[in-house]
């Protein structure tokens, strides 16, 4: 891999800035009437996801020379890295072995210990959905409390909550993440002390906010009248430290264990995804697996012109790099998959918001951008105006599903209104249309122009629009991969650590340091806002309310 910065450097970065300009005063509109088969040439399927690419600004030359900036990147090199378990994350000395939890072939090394790890998490989901792990009274748990943030949150979250009619087990479940409390108060609302099971989700087992609901969920099992004695039988932990675990009180048959080499924000297909097996069955979880390698196998053996992650990957370079478009939505046009949005911000701005290479040398290009997104058809009642007129263009990746995954009139508004969007994003409305109309209507001239204006939509808008053959577990698993993969490719040509994260470090270091000074302690040097910010807290806390 050449140094990085000579990316920007390479011919192909060169072609693709000329190129760019051969847009200028074209519109999309234009490239959809000169070639009829646009759409079927700018799409492409694999592991029940179609990717419809025409909306964006590409062209045969434009294809051709983002794959030449992948071929200048080496990306396939890259790729095999990725799945034979190299060094990719070099700041931690790690692999990144997401693929290899769903038994992707290219790495038999972790093979064998991953399938332990998997089976000793289904046989204890199995055991509490079978009413075998008891609590503290005898009586079988009915409840699991996830606690977890991030990465050991988001993914079990998403999956629990996209597949409601899917729930198959007598064991609710239920998340806290965040360090208010009223988060694990609202998830404990309808639990018993007696049959509440509590997972502590954390790869470091040193996380604030897991470990804080961790020490009031063990309050409320005292206050519950669980003795000292029978706590542990409350307890299971899902991390890469055991020891931790162990020290805080878990017993270790009960600690579900994933290694270092998986990133946080890549751990739901490890024990995280405990939540998944509780809740849906051993079969979903597996399912989302299923999916997820059927996106490794074509993303490591398909032509790149026809591979959806390198596709997605490229076209987002594109859009970052060459347009400057500096954030991206994310909009699913169904309820299920409402945290979708919520899952991908960690994944892409937690792997792609770096400033400097794997060697350290700080970048003189953009690279990850900003992702937001809800779900829909809520957001065209919410930001849809800034997307069709606002002065930002944002490129959106629309999701949706072909067979109706609710009832059957609306699943078929959902899917017109998703094409509606998409379409209104790129072909627009002329001032100069609504203009006629408005005459035609019988509208003076002066204010038929000025009404004009203000309804014109000037479309041109790029977006992408990703059909699931159905939601289902594989089909929601073929996706995450997708995005998994795509990532990395930005993440290759970009020349950056998809897998690490130190930028987190210093708020954390910093909120230890505050907390001090908030009651009390030395808080070091900080600024004089801070200190100020600092003083509220503690004159509105000085004396007993
Ligand atoms: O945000 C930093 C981070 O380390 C994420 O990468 C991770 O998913 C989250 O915090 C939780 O970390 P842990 O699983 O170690 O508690």
């Amino acid at each position: 891999m050449p140094a990085t910065d000579s990316i920007a450097q390479s011919d192909a970065w060169r072609a693709l800035s000329e190129h760019r300009g051969q847009f200028t005063g074209q519109t999309l509109s234009q490239l959809f009437a000169a070639d009829p088969l646009r759409a079927q040439r700018f799409s492409a399927s694999a592991a029940g996801i179609h990717l419809d690419y025409a909306k964006q600004h590409v062209t045969e030359t434009t294809l051709r020379l983002l794959l030449q900036l992948a071929e200048t990147a080496r990306l396939g090199g890259q790729i095999e890295a990725l799945f034979t378990g190299a060094c990719v994350n070099r700041s931690e000395n790690r692999p990144a072995l997401h693929a290899a939890l769903r038994d992707a072939p290219a790495n038999p090394g972790v093979a064998g210990r991953f399938r332990q790890q998997r089976e000793h998490m289904l046989a204890l989901a199995a055991d509490l959905r079978g009413g075998v792990l008891t609590g503290a009274g005898g009586l079988a748990c009915t409840d699991l409390v996830h606690l977890g943030i991030g990465g050991s949150d988001l993914g079990p979250r998403l999956a629990v909550s996209a597949f409601p009619r899917l729930d198959s087990g007598p064991v609710r479940v239920h998340f806290a993440a965040n360090l208010d409390a009223d988060a694990l108060a609202g998830a404990l609302a309808d639990c018993r002390p007696d049959t509440t099971l509590f997972a502590l989700a954390s790869k470091s087992f040193s996380t604030l906010e897991t470990l804080s609901n961790a020490g009031l969920a063990r309050q409320w099992l005292r206050a519950g009248g669980i003795a000292e004695a029978d706590l542990e039988r409350h307890w299971i932990a899902i991390t890469s430290r055991p020891e931790r675990a162990r020290t805080w009180g878990v017993a270790a048959e009960r600690i579900l264990e994933f290694d270092e080499g998986v990133g946080g924000r890549y751990s739901l297909w490890s024990a995280i995804g405990l939540p998944v097996a509780v809740a849906l069955g051993p079969e979903s979880f597996t399912g989302l697996l299923a999916g997820a390698r059927a996106m490794d196998e074509h993303f490591r053996t398909a032509d790149p012109q026809h591979n959806l992650p390198i596709l997605m990957g490229l076209l987002r370079i594109w859009q970052v790099n060459f347009w400057g478009h500096a954030t991206q939505a994310v909009l699913p046009y169904a309820h299920a998959l409402r945290l979708l949005p919520d899952y991908l911000q960690q994944l892409v701005m937690e792997s792609l918001g770096k400033r400097v290479d794997q060697q350290g040398q700080e970048l003189s290009y953009a690279t990850g951008a900003v992702l937001w997104g809800s779900e829909e058809t809520n957001g065209q009642h919410s930001f849809h105006q800034l997307l069709l007129q606002g002065t930002q263009v944002v490129p959106v990746d629309f999701v949706t599903t072909a067979r109706a995954h609710c009832a059957a009139d609306q699943h078929r508004q959902l899917y017109a209104n998703c094409l509606a969007q998409s379409r209104a994003l790129m072909a627009g409305r002329s001032a100069g249309e609504l203009e006629a109309e408005l005459l035609a209507a019988g509208e003076p001239r002066e204010r038929a122009r000025a009404l004009a204006a203000q309804r014109a939509v000037p479309g041109n808008r790029p977006s992408s629009t990703l059909v699931l053959e159905s939601l289902e577990p594989r089909h929601l698993g073929a996706l995450l991969a997708l995005y998994e993969h795509s990532v990395f490719v930005q993440s290759a040509i970009w020349g950056i650590n998809a897998f690490d994260q130190w930028g987190v470090e210093l708020g954390k270091q910093a909120a230890a340091a505050i907390d001090a000074a908030l009651t009390g302690g030395d808080a070091g040097d900080l600024d004089a806002s801070t200190r100020a910010l600092a003083e509220i807290w503690q004159s509105a806390n000085a004396e007993p309310r």
